[in-house]
């Protein structure tokens, strides 16, 4: 690590972070290329691999609580919680922070926490099409998904493709996961998947939540 990475502020440029929030309105999505630092992308995908290689991640499922369940058929990828373990993990969520705030200011959601896991995809792993949060129990308000693959070639597969909130089959945003690429959509309206990837695939995927309570139930941990 260089110690330029501790001295500058911001992961996401202010401008980066203006274009977002415009295109949220408008759009309810954003796909930044080459905005997030590559030195911490480097260092994200260096802490992944590593984990990787060492069978240290946990096959992802879907559902919450005791609902969770594998569904290979729906979701192929292998995650990590970020638990700020890293000096690279933690600036990471420190760049979520300050977009947290930003995105309070200027769009008054209420956002007061956010999680986020690393996402292993090996070749042939895909993530079927679906929302992050369902209206009515919208506690992932946000998504984010941050891209750390240093090359990508053009016959790689695995890009997410985002749809249209009224009109879902039509794509609207076709992104490539390479290093640099940061994504953000609304978790209620943006239908949005992962395609078959060829080579393996590294990203963090983030929600910005609000404690949205359900039956009188807290919103229950992941
Ligand atoms: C998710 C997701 C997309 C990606 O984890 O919910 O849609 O590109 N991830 O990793
Ligand atoms: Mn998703």
């Amino acid at each position: 690590m260089t110690p330029s990475m501790h001295l500058s502020p911001s992961v996401l440029s202010s401008a980066a972070q203006a274009e977002l929030v415009d295109a949220l309105v408008e759009q309810g999505w954003y796909v930044g290329r080459g905005v997030i630092d590559l030195d911490l992308c480097h260092a994200l995908h260096q802490e992944l691999h590593h984990m990787a290689a060492h069978n240290a991640l946990d096959e992802a499922g879907i559902g919450r609580g005791k609902q969770h369940h594998l569904r290979k058929d729906v979701r192929g990828d292998a995650i990590h919680w970020l638990d700020r373990e890293s000096d690279a993990q933690r600036r990471y969520l420190m760049a979520m922070e300050n977009l947290q705030q930003v995105l309070n200011q200027t769009l008054f959601l209420g956002l007061f926490e956010y999680e986020a896991h690393f996402a292993h995809y090996p070749p042939g792993a895909f993530y079927q099409r679906h929302l992050d949060s369902f209206r009515g129990r919208a506690n992932r308000v946000i998504s984010t998904v941050g891209y750390l693959n240093p090359a990508w070639p053009a016959d790689g597969g695995g890009e997410m493709v985002l749809y249209h909130p009224d009109a879902p089959d039509q794509a609207v945003a076709r992104v490539v996961p390479e290093a640099g690429t940061f994504a953000c959509f609304m978790s209620d309206t943006i239908p949005h998947e992962v395609l078959p990837t060829q080579q393996p695939r590294a990203s963090i995927a983030g929600w910005f939540r609000r404690n949205a309570s359900m039956g009188g139930v807290l919103d229950p941990a992941r």
